[in-house]
């Protein structure tokens, strides 16, 4: 038997459609166009990729795309003057510094320097700590594409035992507290926990985010949980070069009740869920109602 495959590529799609009618909805009815502004410093090629992507994405659905590429010796008094000017145009709903920065950049300090309202990577200390504490917040884009494909799946998560592994501020603790608010009993386990194959055989969900290709096997896997692999780990295997998660998939595709592929999985949820955040910024700003299950 294998589990049932999450396609988080069909599912991205389906959420595009809808934020796209929203804009449609804004535009017709309110003269609104959402507006995303993208900050890339330096020429880190995988950055590059993804800026191009999303930006290419937020034109599709009929948004505004704000690009701006600086040079990786841009200084920082020069970045957050950037950022101050974004902060200030009522044409820019959505505001993403790709990460990471180049190392003479303090990326706390440019993060934090972002309105929290326009802050749709959920990043801001302010919204770390209104999701903390279960108030309306941006929230980060990978969780919340997570969260939604385990809703989907699942409908009601309430009282499952999730175990996510990793604790990164970008993917692991905000996945935590989303689970959490869920009404999920939640382990955040990470390379330090101590049995951590008997931790994992726990979880009704599992969520592998630790960056370490393949390294959860198929018999850490309880039977019938739902996997969720965050892992976009590139090796080489038989000499060519491969796409794998931080679950070894085969294995754990036997045992799983569901579980989402590497590549096709998350990753298409991820811009996907930054676009409905800037449509759900965008209604804030202007007093109108939110779409509905476009976010947390
Ligand atoms: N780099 C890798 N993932 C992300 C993300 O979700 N947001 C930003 N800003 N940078 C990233």
């Amino acid at each position: 038997m294998t589990g049932k495959i999450l396609d988080g590529k069909l599912f991205a799609a389906q959420i595009r459609g809808q934020v796209a009618e929203h804009v449609a909805r804004l535009k017709g009815s309110h003269g609104l166009t959402p507006g995303l502004a993208v900050v890339l410093v330096g020429e880190d090629p995988a950055s590059e990729v993804y800026v191009r992507s999303k930006g290419k994405q937020t034109v599709e659905v009929g948004m505004a795309s704000f690009e701006h590429k600086l040079a990786a010796d841009t200084s920082e008094a020069d970045l957050l003057a950037l950022i101050a000017k974004l902060n200030a145009d009522p044409e820019v709903h959505g505001i993403l510094v790709q990460l990471p920065l180049p190392s003479h950049l303090n990326s706390d300090l440019v993060i934090n320097s972002i309105d929290p309202a326009k802050d749709v990577d959920g990043f801001h200390i302010s919204n770390v700590g209104l999701l903390g504490t279960g108030q309306k917040s941006m929230v980060p884009c990978t969780p919340l594409g997570c969260l939604m494909m385990l809703r989907d799946h699942h409908g009601s998560l309430s009282g499952m035992n999730a175990v996510v592994v990793g604790r990164s501020n970008i993917v692991g603790k905000p996945m935590a507290q989303l689970l959490l608010g869920d009404s999920c009993t939640v382990t955040i386990a990470h390379s330090r926990t101590s049995d951590l194959a008997e931790t994992c055989r726990r979880a009704d969900i599992l969520v592998a985010a630790v960056g370490r290709a393949e390294m959860i096997p198929g018999d850490w896997v309880k039977p019938g949980a739902t996997v969720i692999d965050v892992g976009i780990n590139r090796i080489e295997r038989d000499g060519k070069k491969a796409l794998v998660g931080d679950v070894h998939f085969e294995s754990a595709a036997a045992v799983a009740g569901a579980i989402t592929p590497v590549p096709g999985g998350v990753g298409p949820m991820t811009i996907a869920c930054l676009l409905a955040n800037t449509v759900t910024a965008c209604c804030r700003a202007n007093g109108l109602e939110e779409p509905a299950g476009l976010t947390a």
